[in-house]
């Protein structure tokens, strides 16, 4: 089992869709008995609610359903309990480094090849979402190949 944690300020526009994409490619992959997937935000100001209305629009736009998500805050538990925790933003990574202390190893940059922020889409219009959805797709499929190839003992799936 690999479990992956998606994590961005609000948990309401990137880490949901990121979720939902991630969950969509390992589905299709077959996989999802081999996966743990969820999603968490450093903030607190949304927690209960819903995705965003336009992070719920461009996933529905693939026939994915991200509407029946609640964010919540990362809590202490999932620095151990996650494989990969996956910050969206270089901001993102600097609090859940202060918060995890030494139990850090699981926690990197989404898109790290190069390393790319995922920008925070919240006070952009519709084509930001776009562009959100555009790289949590390619993060994802980039992702699922890592891990599917075996190559990293941190990470590898037996199937
Ligand atoms: P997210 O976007 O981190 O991608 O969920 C944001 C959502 C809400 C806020 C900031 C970013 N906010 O300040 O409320």
């Amino acid at each position: 089992m690999t479990s992956v944690l998606f994590v961005c300020l609000g948990n309401i526009c990137r880490s949901p869709l990121a979720e939902g994409v991630f969950r969509s490619l390992v589905e299709q992959a077959g996989l999802s008995d081999h996966f743990r997937i969820d999603s968490a935000g450093t903030g607190r100001w949304h927690i209960g609610d819903p995705p965003d209305p336009r992070s719920i629009e461009v996933a529905a736009r693939q026939d994915i359903d991200i509407s029946g998500q609640q964010a919540r805050e990362i809590v202490p538990g999932d620095f151990h309990s996650f494989n990969i925790i996956l910050a969206m933003d270089n901001n993102n990574l600097s609090t859940l480094r202060a918060r995890a202390g030494a139990q850090n190893s699981s926690i990197r940059l989404f898109l790290d090849h190069p390393p790319i922020d995922v920008p925070d889409p919240y006070y952009d219009d519709e084509n930001g979402f776009e562009e959100v959805y555009q790289m949590v797709k390619a993060g994802g499929e980039a992702l699922l190949n890592q891990i599917t190839d075996n190559s990293d003992p941190r990470y590898g799936i037996r199937t």
